[in-house]
């Protein structure tokens, strides 16, 4: 079976994470999240997520050098042999550049969740995450059952701490300016598929789906769905 490696290019709050949980076990393919990596980091008390910390409270990108020693430690993991779902990652054209030197001949499939800057900042600011499991909710599109508490297992749900106002205003900046330039990188390379966002998730999913299985495979040409 040849390698697989998908990569969710999307603003913050377009989706990634909530269409990774459900394209991984579609796909049968490990969800790898550099910002849930640095999460765990920071939880554990690590040096890693020392350096890491300033830069995420403040909505900034975190170093190159310091994701990607996390990231390729990450898919050198044995769950990871037949591919991985990135969530996240890249984030700049130096890590697309770096990830590209790792895959060799493997082209990327890209899918680009769009999202409009003004549907954002209600989107981050009403995230509440699992602190147990990570799921992710939202207190108006995707409200849980019980106030603060996940219906999955239910583990405390919480706020991001860069989920605010004020800080999603810095990582909008820092996604068009480092992260919105990947989508030319892969258009030059293997394709990208663009997926309206503002859909309901049950039909984004559904387009993620068809364009990471359909055409775009193997063919070296982006799809618009
Ligand atoms: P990261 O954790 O990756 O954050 P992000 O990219 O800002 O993306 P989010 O997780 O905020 O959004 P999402 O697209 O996953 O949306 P979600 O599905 O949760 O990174 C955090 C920080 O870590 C960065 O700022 C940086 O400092 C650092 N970092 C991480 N990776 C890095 C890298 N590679 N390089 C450098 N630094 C890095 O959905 C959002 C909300 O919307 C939820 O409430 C959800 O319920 C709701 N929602 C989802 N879909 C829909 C829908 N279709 N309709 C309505 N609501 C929806
Ligand atoms: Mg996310
Ligand atoms: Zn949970």
């Amino acid at each position: 079976m040849s390698k697989n490696v998908v990569i969710l290019v999307g603003a913050p709050g377009a989706g990634k994470g909530t269409q990774a949980v459900r394209l991984s076990q579609a796909l049968e393919l490990p969800h790898i999240s550099t910002g849930d990596l640095f999460r765990a980091n920071l939880a554990g008390g690590t040096a890693l997520g020392d350096r890491a910390r300033s830069f995420m409270d403040q909505g900034e990108l975190v170093p190159d050098e310091l994701v990607l020693e996390m990231l390729f430690d990450r898919v050198a993991q044995e769950d990871c042999q037949k591919g991985y779902l990135l969530d996240g990652f890249p984030r700049t054209i130096a890590q697309a550049e770096a990830l590209e030197a790792r895959l060799g001949d493997l082209v990327p499939t890209v899918v680009d969740i769009q999202v409009p800057d003004s549907d954002i900042e209600q989107r981050i600011v009403g995230r509440r995450m699992c602190k147990e499991c990570g799921a992710i909710f939202h207190l108006t599109f995707n409200a849980p059952a019980a106030e603060g508490t996940c219906d999955t297992c239910s583990g405390a749900l919480y706020q991001r701490k860069d989920d605010t106002k004020e800080v999603v205003r810095t990582r909008l900046e820092e996604y068009h300016s480092k992260t919105a330039p990947l989508i030319a990188f892969y258009t030059e390379r293997g394709g990208v598929s663009e997926v309206d966002g503002r859909q309901q998730p049950d039909l984004v999913f559904e387009a993620c789906l068809a364009s990471i299985q359909g055409p775009i495979q193997g063919s070296g040409h982006g799809v618009s769905i």
